[in-house]
């Protein structure tokens, strides 16, 4: 897969880089990091309208804490997008437009009944989950080839870990009251 849109010019003064992930004969590893950052990208932006969604539906006294906590993560999760775009620039290449969007989350479409909290919960852990996958993968690729790009996504990937671990917790709660 090609890159989708043309890059900007890596070595456009006379002082070029001959280390790291933005030297010249690095191109090939830089091309294939900002496809998986623009990957990266896109699931947490798809994540901050899926949970925008889930944050708004819900009813009822249970859902309110779930409410929160999604609230909280809609931040965080609009603060990686942001991070996965910016160092998508620093790269050379360039954070895509809407209309390159595909929707993935079919697990995180609102229920056929709003207090069905326990299908928000499972939605969250699995796009958590689905997250934390692909961040490990970008992490093993970086290492020993970028490590800035490593070392924020590390960063990420921790936040993710621990929004997964709050819903377990949530599910955990659920499934000790016979409720999952
Ligand atoms: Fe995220
Ligand atoms: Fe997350």
């Amino acid at each position: 897969m090609g890159a989708r849109y043309r890059p900007v010019m890596a070595t456009d003064t006379n002082t070029s880089l001959r280390h790291g992930i933005l030297s010249e004969e690095s191109g090939e590893d830089r091309e294939q990091l900002v496809q998986m950052l623009t990957k990266a990208y896109w699931m947490e932006i798809e994540t901050v309208m899926s949970y925008i969604a889930n944050s708004i539906n819900p009813d009822g006294v249970r859902a309110q804490e779930i409410i929160e906590s999604l609230e909280t993560d809609i931040q965080e999760e609009l603060g990686h997008a942001r991070r996965f775009g910016e160092r998508i620039k620093e790269l050379y290449g360039v954070v895509p437009g809407s209309l390159d969007f595909h929707a993935e989350q079919s697990y995180l479409q609102p229920p056929d009944d709003q207090v069905d909290i326990v299908h928000v919960i499972k939605g969250v852990i699995e796009a958590e989950t689905g997250a934390i996958e692909f961040y490990n993968q970008i992490i093993e690729f970086a290492d020993g080839r970028d490590l800035v790009t490593q070392d924020m996504v590390i960063d990420i990937l921790r936040d993710e870990e621990g929004h997964r671990r709050l819903f377990e917790g949530f599910l955990r709660e659920y499934k000790a009251e016979g409720l999952a």
